[in-house]
């Protein structure tokens, strides 16, 4: 059967950096260390006030469709996945297309375009969706074009203002891919939780605290999902494991429960045994209290132990560094942490060819995806093609006096006479409001 995934990959990052420890930290009188070592964060990627979920997600499509040297004929099926849109009914979608139909030659008047709502699963959705579409043999040959886009802000004040950020990932969906294929097998872990949403409003209503505590709990029905479909899985079938990244910390202790779970009645459970004991079981308790007591204390031995610490800085660790220093990216965050992997195993000159992800997607609200991916013979050529580093690395540094004025130029629900900080060039920006209310963008040559 053929094989069906990811051909191609492009970054876009806001164009405005917050240093969360040297500047967003004493303002709000924390010490930097919460934010490098308890968060894992260094920075967010911000918006500048001509960037949106539109610009920035036509920016990354436009340099894929440039770079794989596609026109619009060949794309089958746009999907937007975002949770920061500014219109209930005309999709995203036909905004990018409309962008995009401003630099190419020709129309998207034939592909099917919509708009995925998940929380920040919805990215991984659009990719299933696409997926699945090829494979009914629905696509005439054409690719996909999947874009997750977000501006991922809270209000200020609210726990979450650490967390934020803002890009686009664009990725090409197709056949014979690239970068990875997608396995069939699927496990889910959905319920309805009330810990992240926005009831008719920009900036989210959130219960941190719980929305950590439902992460975990879904991710662990998924895996457990996926098991019944893809088998067990042993640690060591995995090169890498990118898992939706809110914070880096939160993937940190997202994996510690992975690696329990993974690890229970394999070999490395009885290796272990002798240093931090046998994983307790549930049996053996009189009550889930002190089950539960148990199960947090081997976890937190198990986390100080060399084989688990050497298992998490090949498999995991990779994954985080594009999230340190740009944020949440809610849709996209997941598809920067399999980029950022798989770019460390690139600069280590690795051959990753044949060898498998374990990918782990979470939206809020709450469901949680398991799939895994495998590496194709040319990821090497789509990873260096990247130019993300020098994107970040021309990031404007904001005060938080310029901070703080940008920021609510975000919330579509308020006027705002903030300029800008940078100057558009060659890229789609934002050009005001139309008759209808609309927004509007043009290409800045
Ligand atoms: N040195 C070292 N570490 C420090 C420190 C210091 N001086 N000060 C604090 N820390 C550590 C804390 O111990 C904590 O780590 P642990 O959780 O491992 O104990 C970490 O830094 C954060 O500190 P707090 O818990 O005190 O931080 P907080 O209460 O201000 O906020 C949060 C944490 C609730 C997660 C908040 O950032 C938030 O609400 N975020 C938005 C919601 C979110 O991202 N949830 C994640 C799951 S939901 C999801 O994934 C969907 C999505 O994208 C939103």
């Amino acid at each position: 059967m053929t094989s069906v995934g990811i051909d191609a990959v492009e970054i876009h990052t806001g164009k405005l950096r917050l240093d969360l420890a040297e500047t967003f930290a004493p303002e709000m009188g924390d010490a930097p260390e919460k934010y490098t070592k308890g968060l894992g964060l260094y920075a967010s990627s911000f918006p500048d006030t001509y960037e949106d979920i539109v610009t920035m997600g036509a920016n990354a499509a436009h340099r894929l469709l440039k770079r794989k040297g596609l026109k619009p004929d060949d794309i089958g099926r746009i999907d937007v996945a975002t949770e920061s849109a500014f219109d209930h009914s005309k999709p995203v979608s036909t905004y990018i297309a409309g962008c995009l139909e401003q630099v190419f030659e020709g129309d998207f008047h034939h592909a099917n375009k919509g708009e995925r709502k998940f929380a920040c699963v919805a990215g991984t959705q659009s990719i299933d969706d696409a997926y699945n579409w090829i494979k009914a043999g629905r696509n005439r040959g054409r690719a996909a074009l999947v874009i997750a886009t977000d501006t991922a802000l809270y209000a200020r004040d609210d726990p979450g203002e650490a967390t934020q950020g803002a890009g686009a990932v664009a990725m090409l969906i197709d056949e014979e891919p690239n970068l990875v294929e997608l396995s069939t097998e699927q496990g889910y872990g959905s319920a309805d939780e009330t810990d992240f949403l926005k009831p008719q409003q920009q900036f989210p209503s959130v219960d941190g605290k719980r929305s950590v505590n439902v992460y975990l709990a879904r991710m662990r029905e998924a895996l457990i999902d996926y098991e019944r479909v893809g088998g067990k899985i042993h640690p060591d079938d995995f090169r890498l494991g990118p898992f939706h990244t809110p914070f880096p910390g939160m993937v940190r202790k997202a994996a510690v429960l992975a690696y329990r779970h993974i690890t229970r009645d394999t070999e490395i459970e009885e290796e272990l045994a002798e240093e931090i004991g046998r994983q307790p079981r549930s049996e053996a308790f009189d009550s889930d209290e002190a089950y539960l007591e148990a199960i947090s204390e081997y976890t937190d031995a198990l986390k100080g132990t060399d084989r688990y610490q050497a298992w998490y800085n090949r498999t995991i660790d990779p994954t985080l560094t594009l999230s340190r220093h740009v944020g949440n990216w809610y849709t996209g965050s997941v598809h920067v942490a399999r980029v950022s992997g798989l770019k460390a195993l690139a600069e280590a000159g690795e051959d990753a060819t044949g060898e498998r992800l374990l990918v782990g997607s979470y939206g809020s609200g709450a469901q949680a995806e398991i799939h895994v991916e495998t590496v194709q013979e040319n990821w090497r050529e789509e990873i260096e093609a990247l130019d993300i580093d020098d994107r970040l690395e021309s990031r404007y540094e904001l005060t938080f006096e310029e901070y703080e004025d940008v920021h609510d130029a975000h919330n579509y629900d308020e006027e705002s006479a903030v300029e800008e900080f940078t100057v558009p060039e060659s890229e789609f920006a934002f050009d005001g409001w139309g008759r209808m209310g609309e927004r509007k963008y043009r290409y800045v040559e």
